[in-house]
């Protein structure tokens, strides 16, 4: 922390209980993520720093006016931005990337001609994980078939970020040499950048975990949710879980990461035991037309 910032903290007001719990609950309420009391201080400092921006006194009024009209959207936005996790990496999970290639070059073997291979990373933050799935499905297609991979986030700062597709230069570190070529090329203040013929197979898109409902994505042959459902209730995770299981395509995959659920079961996937990666595969076909969840 700065020394500036240092002190503007040393200045912000305590945020009490009363007020703890109503932000607490509105970031949940909104946005799916729990706020728990050992980041008290994170959630003051974060609030705080935001109220001295804009000129705003306490956290009531900061609060009301996060809830208020077009202007509280627009606001809410920019808060979203400040506290959630945005940490992220390219092929941060190197178990995970090696299964999602080899599911790549299967479904890619057996889908039929003028049909694109589909991927969608979700809580893609600034992009990383997006473009490490573009990637592999960039080395796992058949000659002369295309892919498309779709990163949705709830940030729309980390969006921006991610389709600038412009990192620093230590971030080649994380990318493994076989993939360097193919996807990366020096770009703008000494950093590197994502080739074209990569960064034009993926989109992205603001979409909230919590509004999925709304979102058309489906038929998905790869869903890959990481990091994400980490800060939600097991109640919610097992939810979410259910409804990415009806965006997949027979066949297609959900990937999360390790130790994200333990105790969800649906009917419509079977899960891949192979010790290192939590991976659920769609059947082929529905064991029953209607959706039972267990
Ligand atoms: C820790 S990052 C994980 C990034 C990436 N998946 C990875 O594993 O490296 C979590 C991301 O989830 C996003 N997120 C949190 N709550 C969300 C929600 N309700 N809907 C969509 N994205 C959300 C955050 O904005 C953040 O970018």
């Amino acid at each position: 922390m700065s020394q500036q910032i240092r002190s503007v903290v040393s200045t912000l007001p305590e945020l009490d209980d009363e007020q703890f719990v109503r932000w607490q609950t509105l970031l949940e309420d909104r946005t799916g993520m729990c706020m728990p009391e050992q980041r008290r201080s994170f959630l003051q400092t974060s609030l705080g720093l935001r109220m001295k921006e804009i000129g705003c006194e306490s956290y009531s009024s900061y609060f009301d006016k996060v809830v208020s009209g077009p202007a509280g959207a627009i606001e809410w936005n920019t808060l979203v931005d400040r506290l959630t996790v945005q940490e992220t990496r390219f092929f941060r999970d190197r178990d995970a990337y090696e299964f999602a290639e080899s599911h790549c070059r299967e479904v890619s073997r057996n889908l039929p001609d003028g049909q694109a291979l589909e991927i969608w990373s979700l809580g893609c933050s600034t992009g990383e994980e997006t473009y490490s799935l573009a990637m592999i499905a960039d080395q796992a297609v058949k000659k002369g078939q295309t892919y498309a991979v779709t990163g949705t986030d709830i940030s729309t700062f980390v969006l921006r970020k991610a389709r600038s597709a412009e990192y620093s230069r230590s971030a080649l570190d994380w990318i493994p040499e076989p993939y360097r070529k193919a996807g990366i090329e020096p770009g703008g203040s000494g950093g590197i950048r994502i080739r074209d013929n990569i960064k034009q197979r993926c989109c992205f898109t603001q979409v909230n975990i919590l509004n999925l409902g709304a979102f058309p994505l489906r038929s998905q042959h790869l869903i890959y949710c990481q990091n994400v459902l980490i800060y939600f209730r097991r109640w919610r995770r097992r939810e979410i879980l259910n409804m990415l299981v009806e965006r997949l395509a027979p066949g297609g995959v959900l990937l999360i990461g390790s130790g994200e659920i333990v105790d969800w079961r649906n009917q419509n996937v079977e899960t891949c035991k192979n010790g290192k990666v939590t991976a659920f595969v769609r059947k082929q076909l529905d064991t029953t037309r209607e959706t039972e969840w267990r």
